[in-house]
């Protein structure tokens, strides 16, 4: 056996349940703690087994689970330390980071519910530490019946809406009431599990720079479809068409669109 995190998975003395996909995705998004004294929360605990993977690869972290059900506070013996509490509650999380303020790694394999993972999701993600990591685990729930999807408000599509989010950091493309966007430097989708990482000093606001150096005014040729020469001559000769010119130049540019991505078509099927 070569992934040393399933290795310890059936070295538990307590039960787990794990998707055997998700260890080779743990090892490579875990791997960057080892030996670190980070501080790793798992929400869902059940039968402890998940607590001791997390403990015997990542020994110098301290390790807190929470779970819904009292009955978990047994594993606070070998320890852990045990919050009980509800995912699905603002308080629950807000009274959690009073306690527990330096943390550096989340696992959601809770209730795995819509509400659950999108709650955790929001009231964890502005208390990560930098370079801090959210995993939600189990996210093909937004496309189950059981779950009550396909729905507009499943955590799947707040993960989509998450990507347009971080792509509005470059000025002036948009921007949502509710964003992220200061937090959340990159997101990671495998299947059935979606990364949130947190970067607050790499979320900088998005500019464009040039380095200053020689200019050979060498055509830049990722343009041309805009305007041809002829247009460009007319509209630099004449100030008030600069305008026009502009409107002009997206009028074509969706033209372009238009006609050269029908043949992709097929790939949005
Ligand atoms: C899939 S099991 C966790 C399995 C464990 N992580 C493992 O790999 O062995 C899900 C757990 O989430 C807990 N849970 C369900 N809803 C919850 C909620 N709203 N808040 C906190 N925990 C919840 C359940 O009690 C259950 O123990």
């Amino acid at each position: 056996m070569n992934n040393i995190i399933k290795k310890y998975f059936y070295e538990s003395e307590n039960f787990s349940i794990k998707h055997e996909k998700y260890f080779s995705v743990y090892e490579k998004l875990l791997s960057r703690f080892k030996d670190k004294e980070i501080t790793l929360v798992e929400v869902g605990i059940h039968n402890g087994g998940s607590l001791h993977i997390w403990k015997k690869y990542l020994p110098k972290a301290k390790i807190i689970g929470i779970d819904i059900n009292e009955d978990c506070k047994r594993f606070e013996k070998d320890g852990y330390i045990i919050e009980i509490g509800n995912q699905n509650s603002e308080e629950f999380w807000e009274k959690f980071f009073n306690k527990h303020n330096n943390v550096d790694v989340i696992i959601d394999d809770g209730g795995h519910t819509n509400s659950q993972q999108i709650n955790t999701a929001v009231c964890c993600i502005p208390h990560l530490n930098n370079g801090g990591l959210l995993i939600t685990e189990d996210v093909h729930c937004s496309y189950m019946h059981e779950f009550g999807n396909p729905n507009k408000f499943s955590f799947i599509n707040f993960s989509k809406k998450i990507i347009d989010d971080i792509n509005f950091k470059f000025p002036n493309l948009g921007r949502f009431k509710y964003s992220l966007n200061d937090y959340i430097y990159s997101v990671q989708f495998f299947e059935s599990i979606v990364v949130f990482e947190i970067n607050r000093d790499l979320c900088h606001f998005n500019k464009i720079i040039t380095n200053d150096k020689k200019n050979h005014n060498i055509k830049d040729l990722r343009y041309d479809f805009k305007t041809n020469l002829f247009e460009r001559q007319i509209f630099k000769k004449l100030k008030i068409l600069r305008k026009i010119n502009r409107i002009y130049g997206i009028f074509k540019i969706r033209n372009f669109n238009n006609k050269s991505l029908k043949k992709f078509k097929k790939y949005f099927k």
